[in-house]
């Protein structure tokens, strides 16, 4: 007969357990100014309501100080959008993780679609940025996602499995890993997967975590690309879908706000 392990909560209760986040990545948007009133706006309508998720805000490393001292002491956490995966030297225009921990920052995203496509960026130095944030006790929120070509040729699965067992490094734990799923056809565009598209593809990604880590079921898998307040609702309700990632819709409060509480 099994034994039960009574010091462990059973694994369906621990996912219960599970909150949701909603990052919102502000990409080249904001100068100083509009940074700020987004981050002051935001940190007004978590201090009326808890929407019952986390809340995540990513500005231009230039502005994270400044955001940093507005949402101190608020729940709204702060991150950045890239790290190199050196803690310093001869890197002209990169960031350090060291650096981010230092200005305030407790996530970074790597491996967005839009630094593998312009910065020609790799699985494998995507998984050495998310080691290079574990390092920081950084939680990395490591991006993967397939072209429109790709999901033409129905190799969404395929591609998507292999980033993420490339770029998902081996020190991943539930706690310093989130895994964000982001069709490449879908960011900024307006089109979105259909609820069973990217049920699909979460529900591969569980079972690949699964496979590889004791706690797969207890990471957090975000969905990004296009979400909006229309149709945030709907997909933040598939299963294995824990949060989003979004871009455009979270450069005004009112619209991040009201993803924030479709969750
Ligand atoms: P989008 O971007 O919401 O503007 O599509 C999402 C992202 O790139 O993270």
């Amino acid at each position: 007969m099994d034994m039960i392990n009574t010091d462990d909560p059973p694994n369906d209760l621990r996912v219960l357990a599970m909150r949701p986040l909603i990052a919102g990545n502000w990409k080249m948007n904001t100068l100083r100014a509009d940074a700020s009133a987004l981050a002051a706006g935001l940190v007004e309508q978590r201090a009326a309501i808890d929407p019952g998720c986390d809340i995540l805000i990513c500005p231009p490393f230039v502005s994270i100080r400044s955001v940093g001292e507005i949402v101190l002491g608020s729940p709204i956490k702060l991150g950045a959008q890239d790290c190199h995966v050196e803690v310093s030297g001869a890197h002209t225009g990169d960031v350090s993780a060291e650096m981010l921990v230092d200005a305030g920052c407790n996530f970074v995203i790597v491996g967005h679609s839009e630094r593998r496509t312009n910065h020609g960026e790799g699985d494998k130095l995507v998984g050495e940025k998310a080691k290079a944030a574990f390092i920081q006790s950084l939680s990395a929120i490591i991006c993967v996602g397939e072209s429109l070509d790709e999901r033409n040729e129905g190799k969404t699965l395929a591609v998507v499995e292999e980033q993420v067992s490339k770029s998902v490094p081996a020190e991943a734990t539930a706690e310093n890993t989130i895994v964000a799923y982001e069709p490449v056809w879908a960011i900024g565009t307006g089109l979105t997967p259909t609820i069973e598209q990217i049920s699909e593809v979460h529900d591969n990604i569980r079972s690949l975590l699964n496979s590889r880590f004791k706690d797969g079921e207890e990471f957090r898998l975000l969905y990004g690309g296009s979400m909006n307040p229309g149709n945030a609702g709907e997909i933040l309700a598939i299963k294995n879908v824990n949060g989003g990632l979004v871009g455009g819709a979270s450069l005004k409060v009112e619209d991040f706000w009201s993803i924030c509480t479709s969750v």
